[in-house]
């Protein structure tokens, strides 16, 4: 059978990326041009500033990848893109150059879910995982339970009602000090703090034993911070951040066991750019060990946003035959 090669494009926030991709699970290339020093100046990422580098940068991070994986455009089967959900800006920059690109060299687009792309991210260094499989999908902007129950076919069990897992970690830093990017500062800052030393609350909602609430836990590290201030003492930055991420791994994890013991399942994936959390990954790996479940989780490359993820589930979509006309626009609150 004939190989098929994904040229797939993302920009759906602050990584301007491109890879190549064959057959679904072999990257050719990965590249990733990270805009984050150019955020961290506002503490966040700036939309517009955020189109405007994409604009500059993408077409040399796809030359690039094309480079790097030794083919030029002819050679490419399809390409495949993210197109939602996301920064609308940013995401029409790399909708635009697909289909650019597309249209120039005569080959089929494959507009992808970025969240389908995180959940594939896990069939890059897992040969053998296959659909049905169960899946958390923690990043930036979602928090997701999702049942895979075959390529492109998803079921949400559970999902936040208020901040997603990342953008908590990502308040929290800026409240304590740490700034931007969040994540990976609290990550580092806690492997020298206390996780026990204070008590955050671990939210459940009622009802929804699936979904997740991080408003509070939030809400409570801003108030121990303004109390401390108060009474004019000193916080310990470490203790903090490694409270904080133990109240918010313990009930990722918890609802996970929840999902598993519900459903019986057999494989876990966890997904998504709070997945290169280094506690999350051992304490969900080790939960998942106690009950025999088998669990999976990609290198952290292919955790945050990349394009090799997009690649891999745009391999599976075009499979199905899935193809995008050339009207195919962004669409920041795509449904999953
Ligand atoms: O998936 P991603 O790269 O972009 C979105 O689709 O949102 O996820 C980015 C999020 C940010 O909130 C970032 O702070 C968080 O993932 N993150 C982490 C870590 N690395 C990235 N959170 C906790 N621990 C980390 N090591
Ligand atoms: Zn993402």
């Amino acid at each position: 059978e004939k190989d098929v090669i994904i040229l797939a494009i993302e920009s759906s926030c602050d990584e301007t990326a491109a890879a190549v991709v064959k057959n679904g699970r072999e990257v050719l290339s990965n590249v990733i041009s990270s805009q984050i020093d150019l955020h961290t100046l506002y503490g966040g990422v700036v939309p517009e500033i955020a189109s405007r580098k994409h604009v500059e940068r993408i077409n040399q991070v796809i030359e690039q990848a094309l480079k790097q994986a030794g083919l030029t455009i002819k050679e490419i089967t399809a390409v495949g893109v993210t197109y939602g959900p996301g920064l609308v800006g940013a995401l029409l920059v790399g909708v635009s150059a697909a289909k650019a690109i597309a249209y120039g060299a005569d080959k089929p687009l494959v507009g992808v879910h970025h969240i389908e792309g995180h959940i594939a991210a896990n069939l890059i260094e897992h040969p053998t995982l296959e659909p049905p499989f169960f899946s958390l999908v923690v990043s930036g902007g979602h928090t997701h339970l999702v049942q895979v129950k075959d390529y492109g076919v998803y079921e949400i069990l559970g999902r936040t009602r208020d901040d997603a897992a990342g953008e908590a970690f990502d308040k929290v830093a800026r409240a304590i000090g740490l700034g931007y990017p969040g994540g990976p500062k609290i990550d580092r800052v806690s492997r020298e703090g206390n996780p026990d030393a204070i008590v955050f609350p671990r939210a459940k909602v009622e009802d929804a034993p699936l979904d997740f609430s991080f408003s509070g836990v939030k809400s409570a590290v801003l108030n121990y911070i303004n109390g401390c201030q108060m009474k004019g003492e000193a916080f310990c930055q470490a203790d903090v951040a490694a409270s904080f991420q133990k109240a918010v791994t313990d009930v990722l994890i918890g609802n996970a066991m929840e999902a598993i013991s519900r459903y019986q399942v057999k494989r876990f994936a966890l997904a998504g750019g709070v997945a290169s959390n280094r506690a999350l990954r051992e304490g969900l790996k080790d939960a998942c060990e106690k009950c025999q479940v088998e669990f999976y989780c990609p290198s952290p490359i292919y955790c945050t946003d990349n394009a090799a993820m997009i690649g891999t589930a745009a391999y599976y979509e075009y499979q199905k035959g899935i193809r995008h006309g050339w009207d195919l626009n962004a669409v920041p609150n795509l449904k999953l």
